[in-house]
């Protein structure tokens, strides 16, 4: 949560973390602020909202100009979202000035005591006690900024990526982390700070990610010392060279961010897949599990964990695994898994899913099982990023930024990810035939012309969004390999729209649900045809028979749903183990539609942020 930037270099500082705040505005967006140092002083502006407010704000408070400057977009965890509690926030001299992506747990000790010794604060965060801390180490133990941020933090128990710099010695800024993210992106004689390097993708592809642990000094024309927090050994940064491009993270002509990656899913999935599948040869060759295979193959059980959205994909490839390889899955939320002291055993192999690749709790999830001796194999999305280094081997889902805080393509890519696996691992084992395991690679190879058919539904959607968009709650139902799609399309309706939503397996309802059912409900319900398909048809009835309205998504040519339903949404026929890329496909634009003609904020919803960094 939250964003992060800086820029130290020889051009004007402002306008570069302006636009990199707006590129980071999906960590958090309850707050904006930069500091900026003009030559003699730190200016300062800071607003409760968007980053496009302190944009509106920050020509009538500050002058603008200053080749050294930070900024900051917040996602609330200490002190309700207000002026006061936006970064960056000053030391008591105003000489130190900070941005944190982080939360530190132990601050309210360390607050008393700086206000025992005299410490004056302003606001309800945990941030203004760590600038605070430093700026007393500094001048009690006479220190460079550098050391006082390592002694500090070395005090300090949470999380943070943090930079701060001194109005005193403004060829430099200080920055560290510890499980929130942070790279420093290396250009000709300046640099960049930022949360992930969307914000200084057109200016560099030279890149260090910092470590967890590790702090950096960032000066103006030297190279970039980094050392370790704890023990203040040098470390060699290694610059990574970056593929991302600026076309990627634009909306390039899309009203929102979410539309333009729900549209960019066919080429998404075939991106996973090209080159690790070719269909005619009958191979799928994944280095991560190629150069693991024996452990894959022996695992006693398959573990895996993830949150949210990804979890709904984990959700999809139990049944997928389990029904291809014969081996047990087991799906947990990486956030009870952490703290229920599961049994996991060194023959496990951990599968951790993660589009941000730096969800707090999935990285908890991945260490706890580490440390258990088990084998932890990620699927990320996000190249570099925590998840992806601290897993022992992983795949790539290849999908491309993911922007609209709403995931949408990271989900059907982290499927086609799993089913690779699975198919895989199916192959080796021998628990699928090999013309078995022949039709699902050419069906594989034939779902990105399928996904753009099914997007062609588009506007026939649109017509029943407008028809329901009022509605106060909807069912979601799906059985087997969509009762998982079930659970996201209610999670995409909930998230985006703020209509109250369930996703329930089919049979299910009649345990509960079915009580809620009258003219008002609107149920979306998963009925392709060779995935119980009676049984489906059957509670379709008994919805029916209680006044609900049906919306079916439906493989094309079915004639019996469209019958009893109010209205279905065709997909293609395929294999019913890749149905939920297909069938996901509607609900996604069926939230996106109903959102926008709610006027809701599609790619901002209220109270979220694209990754969770905190737990
Ligand atoms: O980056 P991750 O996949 O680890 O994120 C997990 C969830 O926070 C995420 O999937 C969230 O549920 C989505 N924004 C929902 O659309």
């Amino acid at each position: 949560m939250c964003g992060i930037v800086g820029y130290i270099g020889h051009r004007e500082a402002y306008p570069v973390v302006l636009k990199g705040l707006k590129r980071l505005e999906y960590r958090g967006y309850d707050s904006a602020g930069v500091a900026i140092y003009d030559g003699k002083n730190i200016k300062l502006s800071k607003t409760k909202g968007k980053v496009v407010d302190l944009e509106n704000r920050i020509k009538d408070e500050i002058s603008v100009d200053g080749t050294l400057a930070i900024g900051h977009t917040r996602w609330a965890t200490h002190g309700e979202p207000n002026d006061v509690n936006s970064h960056p926030h000053y030391s008591n001299s105003g000489e130190l000035v900070i941005i944190h992506n982080g939360i530190i747990e132990n601050y309210e000790p360390l607050k008393q005591e700086l206000i025992n010794r005299g410490y004056v604060f302003h606001s309800d965060t945990d941030t203004e006690v760590l600038v605070n801390l430093i700026e007393d180490v500094k001048k009690n133990e006479d220190v460079k900024l550098g050391k006082a941020v390592q002694i500090a933090l070395n005090q300090v128990v949470g999380a943070y990526a943090i930079a701060v710099f001194d109005q005193k010695k403004p060829d430099e800024i200080v920055v560290a982390r510890l499980g929130s993210p942070l790279v420093i992106g290396v250009g000709e004689d300046e640099f960049f700070i930022a949360s992930d390097a969307s914000p200084f993708i057109e200016y560099t592809n030279n890149a260090i990610y910092l470590e967890d642990e590790e702090m950096a000094i960032v000066r103006r024309g030297k190279k970039v010392k980094v050392r370790k927090i704890k023990d203040d050994s040098l470390v060699d940064p290694y610059v990574q060279e970056l593929q991302l491009n600026l076309e990627q993270i634009e909306k390039g002509g899309y009203d929102h961010f979410m539309l333009k990656e729900i549209y960019e899913q066919p080429r998404a999935i075939l991106d996973t897949f090209r080159g690790r599948m070719l269909a005619n040869e009958g191979i799928i060759r994944m280095a991560g599990v190629d150069d693991n295979i024996e452990k894959f193959v022996n695992a006693n059980r398959i573990l895996i964990v993830a949150c949210g959205t990804s979890w709904h994909a984990g959700l999809v490839a139990e049944y997928v695994f389990e029904n291809l390889t014969r081996i047990p899955v087991e799906v947990e939320y990486a956030s009870e898994f952490r703290y229920r002291n599961p049994i996991i055993t060194e023959n496990d192999v951990v599968i951790a899913i993660s589009q941000s690749g730096e969800t707090a709790d999935t990285m908890a999830a991945i260490k706890l099982a580490k440390s258990k001796g088990a084998f932890v194999f990620g699927v990320c999305n996000v190249v570099g990023s925590s998840i992806s280094r601290e897993t022992d081997a992983g795949a790539y889902t290849h999908a491309g930024p993911e922007i609209g805080v709403a995931s949408t393509k990271a989900f059907t890519t982290q499927i086609t990810v799993l089913t690779l696996i699975a198919l895989k691992l199916a192959q080796k084992k021998g628990t699928i035939s090999k013309s078995e395991f022949h039709q699902y690679l050419s069906e594989m190879d034939a779902i990105p012309a399928k996904v753009e058919k099914t997007l062609e539904s588009a506007n026939h959607v649109k017509t029943i969004a407008d028809i329901y968009k009022d509605a106060t709650n909807f069912l979601y139902l799906g059985r087997g390999y969509n009762f998982p799609v079930a659970l996201e399309g209610a999670l995409k309706l909930k998230e985006i729209s703020y209509i109250h939503a369930e996703g329930y397996p089919a049979a299910e309802m009649k345990h509960g649900p079915i009580a809620l059912i009258d003219e008002q409900m609107p149920v979306v319900v998963i009925a392709t045809r060779k995935g119980h398909y009676e049984k489906v048809v059957s509670n379709i009835q008994e919805i029916k028979s209680r006044k609900g309205k049906i919306i079916a998504v439906v493989m094309q040519g079915d004639k019996s749903i469209k019958k009893i339903a109010d209205y279905v949404i065709e997909i293609p026929e395929t294999l019913e183990l890749l149905t939920p890329l297909l069938t996901t496909i509607p609900l996604q634009l069926l939230s996106y539609y109903i959102a926008v003609m709610r006027d809701c904020n599609v790619d901002q919803p209220r109270n979220l942020a694209k990754s969770v960094t905190v737990e």
